[in-house]
């Protein structure tokens, strides 16, 4: 156990190895599942538990405890409530504590019994003696069943995956340097397409006070104005002067348009980042998606559409719904195909404005490296008209 505050542990564990979280996004610094014993002076509770995988490793640290009063289930997605069934058995007098929907997703989910189940009104306390836990319900965070937990006496809110980070680290809190990117990444990577709804989340937080945050992944924040400044920006914060170019060049003809683009737009002032989907994973892609206002997806015509790579970032764009307000093409092309088609179903129900791009026969010549430039200045009107 390590000690948050008296009587407040981590009791999580660390994921030094895993690589891929849900199968969906990359995780290369490992992560965390963080569970929290919270000691009162009449009952214990657990704030959630941790992957399934990891359940014996929670059980040792929970090995001398005589009595668990509950266990608090912010969310029911499995890297939290996995190791449940397990810490269920061992505790029988425990019972869980969680949102209405959080109950139907477990009884889907899980070998929980419905009867160990007690359901909690949004703002509802229960008293721990000294310790009081205040039950926030917080839906899309990322799922719709999820909540936080404040503890008043202490300050100490646990926010499920709310300012999360996949982190795996010897330290139970580390400085703001090192979690920067983590956070920014769990961030683009999982809370992104539910900004609306965070949005409100971080508005009504904003009127707690809040000494300590204590997320299920990654570091625990003694600080937090970092991380909640950050959130803020992210999720509130208008979408900057600036371009993502998410691109492969086969031949190096979309090469050529791409760096004729980066070009004309810096001669307007607005930087633009050019992104080889080749060598960059599709978390370095989220990262690069949360703040500017027009990605321009660059691609070579493979087989009439765009190259697989280049359908893959607009497909995780449209799905992640970044603030970004314009989308455009450049495409080179031999003999035919529709990318500007293809690209424009890709794009869904995500928002934004599908700018003219253009298409190259072959080589870039004099009027595509103009139709590259006549783009630039398409942004830049539109960027300016956008404020
Ligand atoms: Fe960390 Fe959404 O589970």
């Amino acid at each position: 156990m390590r000690q948050v505050t008296e009587g407040i542990y981590w009791v999580g564990v660390m994921d030094w190895d895993r690589r891929w979280f849900d199968a969906l996004v990359p995780t290369p610094d490992g992560t965390s599942y963080n569970a929290y014993l919270v000691r009162g002076s009449r009952a214990t509770a657990l704030l959630d538990t941790v992957d399934g995988a990891f359940e014996k490793n929670l059980l040792r640290k929970l090995a001398g405890l005589e009595r668990l009063d509950y266990v608090v289930a912010h969310h029911a997605e499995q890297d939290h409530s996995g190791a449940l069934p397990a810490v269920l058995e061992r505790f029988p007098e425990a019972r869980v504590l969680c949102t209405p929907r959080c109950a139907d997703f477990l009884k889907d989910l899980l070998p929980v019994p419905q009867e160990r189940i007690r359901t909690v009104a949004d703002g509802e306390e229960v008293s721990l003696g000294d310790r009081t836990l205040r039950f926030l319900h917080m839906p899309w965070v990322h799922w719709p069943e999820t909540m936080v937990t404040y503890c008043p006496e202490e300050k100490i809110l646990f926010t499920c995956d709310m300012f999360g980070s996949h982190l795996a680290t010897p330290e139970l809190e580390v400085s703001n340097e090192r979690v920067l990117e983590p956070a920014r990444r769990y961030y683009a990577e999982v809370m992104m397409p539910f900004r609306g709804q965070i949005s409100k989340h971080l508005q009504r937080l904003s009127s707690i006070e809040v000494e300590i945050i204590c997320p299920s992944h990654g570091p625990v924040y003694r600080d937090p104005r970092m991380i909640m400044e950050m959130w803020r920006a992210w999720v509130n914060g208008a979408p900057k002067n600036e371009v993502l170019i998410p691109y492969v060049s086969m031949h190096g003809s979309t090469q050529v348009l791409v760096e004729r683009l980066v070009d004309s737009l810096a001669e307007r002032g607005i930087p633009a980042t050019p992104m080889n989907m080749l060598t960059n994973d599709l978390g370095r892609l989220a990262m690069a998606l949360i703040e500017p206002m027009t990605i321009v997806f660059a691609s070579p015509v493979v087989v009439l559409g765009l190259h697989p790579m280049v359908q893959q970032a607009a497909y995780t764009a449209a799905m992640l719904k970044p603030k970004a307000r314009f989308v455009s093409l450049l495409a080179s092309y031999s003999w035919g195909g529709k990318p500007e088609e293809q690209l424009k179903g890709l794009l869904g129900s995500w928002k934004v404005e599908y700018l003219q791009g253009v298409m190259c026969k072959g080589h870039p010549r004099g009027e595509d490296l103009k139709a590259s430039d006549d783009l630039a200045e398409l942004i830049r009107v539109k960027h300016a008209a956008a404020g």
